[in-house]
């Protein structure tokens, strides 16, 4: 599977997880908004954990977490706050990618583990389709028969473009958004003949797309609109009952 080692690199000097805003009350809340729809369980696997700004929360809540990222700046933050959380003998944090993650499972585990919860927040727009293909592939073979896959804040195709060009800072359309949205496009054109990543927050997928996925893997799905970005939506998964 190739990979752009792009995210890679942005991610491996960063020390948090660059959330609209960082103090620990906007932390919570979006931990309780993510909590409320992963909806119980005891076991839980956070891809992307970052430094632990959600984690810290979730795991107040499972009695067993895994929390897996591939910049050890970020693992090394995560350790720190859940050491300040008082959490850090129910968390095992791991050094791996979105491929990497199952070997580990594996081995700490073994082959027969399955999650009440797998999860990720924030990171699939770092994810290519074929990747997260794979990644859905992978869960589902690794979630318990009531599980649920919770993928939260994928960047909305169709809305993001909009919010950029400045949408939501106006009561109506606005000529400043119209200009923002052609100068929107010409950046993201350049990108791609430059070879970057198109856009600035990396990958945007439709709903249309985790459809796709649903019906390849055979599982239910369902949406949900981010309560804290106007841009961002969530995207869950769970097994069909025999
Ligand atoms: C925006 S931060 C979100 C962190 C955390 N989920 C939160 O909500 O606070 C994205 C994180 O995903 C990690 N990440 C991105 N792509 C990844 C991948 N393919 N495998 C593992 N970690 C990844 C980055 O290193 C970064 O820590």
């Amino acid at each position: 599977m190739i990979k752009n080692t792009f995210w890679k690199n942005y991610w491996s000097d960063k020390t948090h997880g660059q959330h609209r805003s960082q103090t620990e009350d906007f932390l919570k809340n979006e931990a309780k908004e993510k909590l409320f729809h992963l909806d119980g369980g005891k076991s839980i696997l956070d891809l992307g954990c970052g430094s632990a700004d959600l984690l810290a929360y979730y795991a107040r809540a499972y009695e067993l977490c895994i929390g897996a990222d591939w910049s050890e700046s970020m693992i090394n933050k995560a350790y720190e706050r859940l050491k300040s959380f008082d959490v850090q003998d129910n968390v095992h944090l791991l050094q791996a990618d979105d491929t990497q993650i199952w070997e580990h499972v594996k081995q700490k585990f073994g082959n027969e583990f399955k999650f009440d919860r797998i999860t990720a927040g924030q990171v699939i727009q770092y994810l290519s389709e074929e990747q997260i293909d794979h990644f859905i592939h992978e869960a589902k073979s690794h979630l318990a028969p009531e599980g649920k896959i919770c993928l939260f804040d994928v960047v909305d195709s169709r809305t993001y473009e909009l919010w950029r060009a400045g949408l939501f800072n106006h009561e109506r359309i606005h000529i400043s958004t119209i200009n923002g949205l052609l100068i929107g496009r010409l950046r993201t054109f350049k990108n791609k003949l430059t070879g970057k990543p198109l856009y600035d927050l990396g990958y945007i997928y439709s709903p249309a797309q985790f459809k796709g996925f649903a019906e390849k893997y055979d599982l239910i799905v369902s949406f949900v609109h981010s309560m804290y970005y106007e841009y961002r939506y969530h995207v869950t998964f769970q097994k069909k009952s025999k």
